[in-house]
């Protein structure tokens, strides 16, 4: 059928929609504004209704298309609950949010049927993949009846990951007229594999997968993933690490990458970012003398705040990496001594009960001993005043007399002090962690910080404060959204061994935080192909492909020795490099690859009608009108190569129809190098 490609609908379908998880939430919600700058009301992200954070993220709308509103009718007579309304965030895209529940009718029908169809086997009591069956069979069905009541435009499904992919394989079973793009943010196989204590990336070639994802239980997961990366028209990953990976385990080689951007908010006073260090680490400061009452014997003046955070994945983000290097360093600075003293916070949800007493009680005494420190200054200022306005003059000269600490400071007011200081005293160490866990004996950042002896003693130059929840201005302690944090902060540390992207040191650098990952994260490699010496840029890069893992370690040790040793004027203008490179990461440049893809998939499936559109509305074709603003000013830019022209971030490997790009020859050295020409007809379900 022929269909207006220049005018199509985009429909982006993830679990994350207006639900923040993870890194997906992060990329549907950064790109929203240049994505609804390209398409307006044309765009809609599709997901699950959860109604808890719906509630605060999505306002309701009437449904304005008649198209989408005989659709929804239609799916509504046959019980189906939805939400459609404005995503409220910057852009504030449309959303339709379906009610999984509403649909669970169904479930044992469509089981049948995926199996029927596509030979998935789903198991009675995943709920995970129960409800990636109903999200896929509630979009294919709104796909199906959208595409029959709207036949003049063409129609963009791009699914991210395999918990929105479903609706793929059955699209394409079913015939239904649309083309679609698959991102994968990450492989099944990859993070489970990644998890346990698999020489991964040196054995990527070699894996049985169907063996290792039935060992571990998700083979129907891992089949659902498969399908979708085979039966998208365009199927891309977010970095080229993911995309070998994908390649491997997935069986099929991406058409592309799609590198992962942030909406980069400049600031007019260019120092503007430096203010709001200083201001958030303020804050951080008042959390830290709570949390050290009765113990700090430290200047927060000489205290630097690192810090890791991110879902809970112990071995792939790194944790165990970041506390033994953390203990490393806590001797070699006391072997130097130094008068430094870094508090590292790791910040990764884990199942816990509340805050603890002690964790609460520290701030509590501090906030008393600040509230009665107040009252009294205040009662002494009034007291002065009164003096002052009946001036004595001394019998013997005619100089006049100042009151003495006695006439200002009551004996009552003396109590309180002492009442106050009195509850700063205290028997037991400042606490490592700030909630009761539910696993405390068996969680594993504890156990290793047991084993290492960080245990936050006076002597320690590292103190270690583990808040096992996401971070949020409406806790009662350490009340602060996380980018508030961040920006608190002196140095993120995100030493990952599995990381497709890795959000977390992005969001550093957009805010001028310099921050440590390493060559095993897609971030990491980005940036180590753009910039010639990532370090003078305040982004260090951990060797985890070449070096041991006892190597690795004491890089990251030495780096973070090395930031300690700066002195505030180095890391001040540090700070400002970082800052710099935030245009490398912005959607603006990023979002280039977002529309390759679109138009790749339109490509494939409406060539005639696509190869009718005039040069400029083919991004593949329109080498000379995109162009890249120079990111960074010299002197002192990373290298001027990549700055100018055509070339994208994603050029690396970027997506093209006969894909022969680069990123097929990524490997890691030694690693098995693979030439083989793809084939890039559509392929079936596998
Ligand atoms: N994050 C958050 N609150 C926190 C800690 C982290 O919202 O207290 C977010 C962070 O901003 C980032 C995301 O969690 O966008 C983690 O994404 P990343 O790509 O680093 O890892 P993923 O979890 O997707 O593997
Ligand atoms: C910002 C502020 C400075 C402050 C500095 C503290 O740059 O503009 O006024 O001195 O932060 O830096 P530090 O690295 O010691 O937290
Ligand atoms: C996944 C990956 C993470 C990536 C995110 C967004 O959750 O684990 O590395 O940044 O998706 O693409």
């Amino acid at each position: 059928m022929t269909r207006d490609v220049k005018h199509h609908l985009l429909f982006e379908c993830a679990t994350e929609v207006a639900n923040r998880v993870g890194g997906i939430y992060s990329v549907l919600k950064s790109k929203a504004p240049i994505t609804v700058a390209e398409y307006r009301d044309r765009y809609t992200l599709l997901g699950p209704w959860n109604r808890a954070s719906a509630s605060v993220e999505v306002e309701e709308l009437p449904v304005p298309d008649p198209h989408l509103k005989k659709t929804l009718d239609s799916m509504g007579e046959r019980g189906i609950q939805y939400l459609y309304g404005r995503w409220l965030i910057d852009g504030a895209p449309r959303v339709l949010l379906f009610d999984l529940q509403s649909a669970a009718y169904n479930l044992d029908d469509w089981k049948r049927d995926l199996w029927n169809n596509t030979g998935i086997p789903s198991p009675a009591f995943d709920t995970e993949t129960n409800d990636a069956i109903l999200l896929g069979y509630l979009v294919a069905w709104f796909l199906g009846e959208y595409s029959f009541h709207n036949q003049k435009q063409a129609i963009i499904i791009h699914a991210h990951e395999w918990l929105a992919g479903i609706c793929l394989p059955l699209c394409r079973k079913r015939k239904i007229d649309v083309t679609s793009v698959f991102t994968t943010h990450a492989t099944l196989l990859g993070r489970y594999l990644c998890a346990g204590s698999v020489d991964f990336y040196n054995n990527l070639d070699k894996f049985d997968v169907d063996a290792e994802a039935g060992k571990r239980g998700i083979y129907h997961r891992y089949c659902i993933e498969r399908a979708a990366a085979h039966s998208a028209d365009v199927f891309t990953t977010v970095s080229h690490i993911t995309a070998y990976e994908s390649e491997h385990l997935l069986k099929r080689k991406p058409d592309g990458v799609l590198p992962n951007g942030l909406n980069v908010v400049k600031f007019q006073a260019v120092h503007e970012f430096q203010n709001l260090h200083a201001e958030k680490k303020e804050k951080i400061n008042d959390f830290i003398r709570g949390h050290f009452y009765g113990n700090l014997n430290f200047k927060l003046n000489n205290t630097l705040y690192f810090f890791i955070a991110g879902r809970y994945e112990y071995r792939n983000k790194g944790v165990d990496f970041f506390i033994e290097s953390l203990a490393r360093l806590n001797h070699r600075l006391k072997e130097s001594g130094s008068k430094m003293t870094v508090v590292a916070f790791i910040i990764m949800p884990a199942p816990t009960h509340s805050y603890t007493v002690e964790t609460l009680k520290g701030q509590a005494v501090i906030k008393q001993l600040e509230n009665s420190i107040k009252d009294i200054q205040n009662s002494m200022g009034k007291r002065l005043f009164e003096f002052c306005q009946n001036p004595t003059f001394s019998q013997t000269s005619s100089q006049m007399e100042l009151p003495e600490i006695d006439d200002l400071l009551k004996p009552s007011d003396r109590v309180l002090l002492k009442r106050r200081m009195f509850a700063l005293k205290r028997d037991s160490l400042p606490p490592i962690v700030t909630h009761n866990m539910a696993n405390d004996s068996t969680d594993p950042i504890l156990n290793q910080v047991r084993s290492v002896k960080l245990f936050n003693t006076p002597d320690d130059r590292v103190k270690i404060i583990f808040h096992p929840e996401f971070l949020n201005a409406n806790n009662p302690i350490l009340s602060l959204d996380y980018d508030e944090f961040v920006r608190g902060c002196h140095l993120g540390v995100f030493p990952s061994y599995y990381e497709p992207w890795g959000y977390t040191p992005a969001e550093c650098t957009v805010m001028g935080i310099p921050s440590i990952t390493t060559n095993l994260s897609g971030f990491g490699c980005y940036m180590e192909d753009l910039i010639e010496n990532s370090t003078d840029y305040g982004i260090y890069i951990v060797d985890r492909r070449m070096k041991s893992v006892d190597e690795s370690i004491n890089q990251l040790t030495d780096y973070m020795f090395e930031f300690v040793e700066k002195t505030r004027r180095q890391r001040i203008n540090q700070r400002n490099r970082v800052e710099r490179l935030s245009d490398l990461l912005d959607w603006k440049r990023m979002g280039l690859e977002y529309v390759k893809a679109r138009a790749l998939a339109l490509r494939r499936a409406y060539p005639d009608s696509y190869n009718n559109l005039s040069n400029h509305e083919n991004p593949f074709e329109s080498g000379t009108n995109i162009k890249i603003t120079r990111p960074l000013s010299a002197p002192g830019s990373p290298g001027d190569r990549y700055t100018e022209g055509l070339m994208t971030p994603g050029d690396l490997g970027t997506l093209q129809e006969n894909n022969s790009a680069d990123y097929f020859d990524w490997k890691l050295a030694g690693g098995p190098s693979d030439s083989e020409d793809q084939d890039l007809t559509l392929r079936g379900v596998s």
